[in-house]
């Protein structure tokens, strides 16, 4: 036993050391290849990344439309939407982008208007995201519209803000009180929106400067404060955007094609409520990176972080490429999940007790009914021995020597008749039957 584990402990601690160099090599290759952009492109403007099919020249993008322009002239550079003044804020591969987009304002104080009333934004192969978005109006006797157009068809909506008491208006509450929000519709691929205020020659209030801001904005990046009503601290704010990749047919046509934009370990679909032509890539399950480049989605490897994989803590994950296996450590079984049957250990010890207490017993019953079979045939042959000085044999020999002097007897009338001699040795073959008798009876004892 003392081995045994002493073997388990090398075998463990060898495993884990080659585990250990596993896990080295792939940190090494993991940070050296995670390939955003074409090779020779320029991946970054910037603090920004620039990830395929988004390029700044021709031989970096897909096409025109995912061109991003890096103005030097700022400091860092700053990457704009195609030769748009929208910078740029996020993109990734997964069909979003980030730019910002202007603030329409309208501050009329005394009934006079001043401000930049009205924003546009044309996006062209582009779509605002309608469930990332919100368009927003900030203002105590405000309004705003949007208007926006897609396939041929436009549309017009809005929402009022107002507020007579500082008390009705909640910070991150826009619904209404100094602050009012609306969904965007689907699909929207150029809009306009405009800041109103109420004409109004009352000065409408110490905590109001009197304008109204009117724009676009991603949910996630803005949570109103009453203190906007005096100030807004940005003219511009982020919003999402949604791209595809059109223009060269869909997922089914260009399947066959050798220059689909999806590469290896990559996958095309439509995506969902899309109301426009397009499809988008994505990495299969088990693999993470771009797409959209050649070699661009690379192995996860699950082992690495235990949230990505469901093996035993403690035991053996082994990464495979799109996957990984669990297993257990030697001396246990089980499939090595959390969530299935785990590992136990092997019932190594328990397997000997039963064996061992087992073996010993058949031996010691061995043992003991050859010993009781011993003392039988011991008996056995002794009584064989003494056969022939037993009782019986015993009154045999008298009998047989009575009959024998009898016979010898010369006298006459002492000489038994034919008969007393036939009944003599009738009686003798009766006892000698009995005897016989006796031992058969023995010898069945014995072999039971
Ligand atoms: C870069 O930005 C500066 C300042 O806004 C502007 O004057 C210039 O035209 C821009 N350059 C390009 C290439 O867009
Ligand atoms: C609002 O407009 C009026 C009239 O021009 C002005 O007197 C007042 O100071 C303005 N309010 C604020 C907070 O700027
Ligand atoms: C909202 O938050 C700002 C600070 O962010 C604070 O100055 C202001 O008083 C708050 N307004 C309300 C109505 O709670
Ligand atoms: C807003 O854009 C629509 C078309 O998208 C246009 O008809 C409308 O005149 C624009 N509004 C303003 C105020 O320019
Ligand atoms: C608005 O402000 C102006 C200038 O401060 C003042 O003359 C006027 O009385 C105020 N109007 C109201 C309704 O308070
Ligand atoms: C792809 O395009 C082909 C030809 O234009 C069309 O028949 C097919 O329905 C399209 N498939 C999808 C999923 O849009
Ligand atoms: C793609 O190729 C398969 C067989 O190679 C063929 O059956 C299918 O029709 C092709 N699809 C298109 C859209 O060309
Ligand atoms: C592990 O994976 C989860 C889920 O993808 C992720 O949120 C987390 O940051 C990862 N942890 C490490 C250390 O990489």
């Amino acid at each position: 036993m003392k081995l045994r584990e002493r073997v388990e402990k090398f075998t463990d601690s060898m495993e884990l050391v080659s585990q250990l160099l596993v896990v080295e090599m792939l940190l090494i290759t993991a940070a050296t290849a995670t390939p955003q952009a074409k090779d020779g492109c320029q991946h970054q403007c910037g603090d920004y990344e620039i990830p395929f099919p988004f390029g700044t020249t021709p031989a970096c993008y897909l096409n025109e439309d995912f061109l991003i322009t890096c103005n030097q002239t700022y400091n860092p550079p700053k990457p704009f939407l195609r030769k748009t003044l929208n910078p740029v804020t996020h993109i990734s591969v997964d069909g979003q982008l980030q730019v910002l987009s202007t603030v329409a304002k309208d501050c009329n104080g005394g009934g006079v208007t001043s401000g930049n009333l009205e924003s546009k934004f044309d996006l062209k192969k582009f779509s605002i995201s309608n469930n990332d978005n919100k368009f927003t109006v900030i203002g105590c006797k405000s309004y705003g519209t949007i208007q926006g157009g897609k396939s041929g068809r436009s549309f017009l909506t809005g929402c009022i803000s107002l507020c007579d008491d500082i008390k009705d208006v909640e910070n991150g509450s826009c619904t209404g009180a100094g602050c009012c929000q609306i969904d965007i519709p689907r699909g929207l691929q150029h809009i306009n929106f405009t800041a109103y205020s109420f004409d109004d020659e009352d000065n409408v209030s110490k905590f109001n400067n009197n304008c109204t801001y009117a724009f676009v904005v991603a949910k996630s990046k803005f949570s109103f404060s009453s203190s906007y009503l005096n100030n807004l601290p940005n003219d511009k704010f982020p919003i999402v955007l949604d791209w595809t990749i059109t223009g060269d047919g869909n997922c089914t046509e260009r399947s066959n094609k050798s220059d689909n934009a999806c590469n290896e370990n990559a996958v095309c679909y439509v995506p969902k409520d899309q109301q426009r032509s397009g499809y988008r890539c994505k990495c299969k399950d088990g693999y993470q990176g771009n797409p959209y480049l050649s070699h661009g989605c690379l192995d996860i490897n699950e082992c690495e972080n235990s949230t990505l994989n469901d093996c035993v803590y403690g035991h053996i994950c082994e990464n495979t490429e799109g996957s990984y296996r669990c297993r257990c450590r030697k001396g246990y079984h089980g499939d090595g999940r959390r969530g299935g049957e785990g590992c136990f250990a092997n019932p190594f010890s328990v397997t000997v007790i039963v064996l061992g207490t087992g073996i010993l017993f058949l031996v010691l019953l061995c043992s003991s009914s050859w010993l009781y079979l011993m003392w039988k045939k011991r008996k056995l042959d002794k009584l064989k021995e003494n056969n022939i000085v037993n009782d019986g044999n015993k009154k045999q020999l008298e009998a047989v020597g009575k009959l024998a002097t009898m016979c010898a007897s010369l006298n006459r009338e002492e000489r038994p008749t034919m008969r007393e001699v036939a009944m003599e040795l009738e009686r003798l073959i009766m006892m000698h039957g009995h005897n016989l008798q006796d031992n058969v009876e023995l010898r069945a004892a014995v072999s039971k």
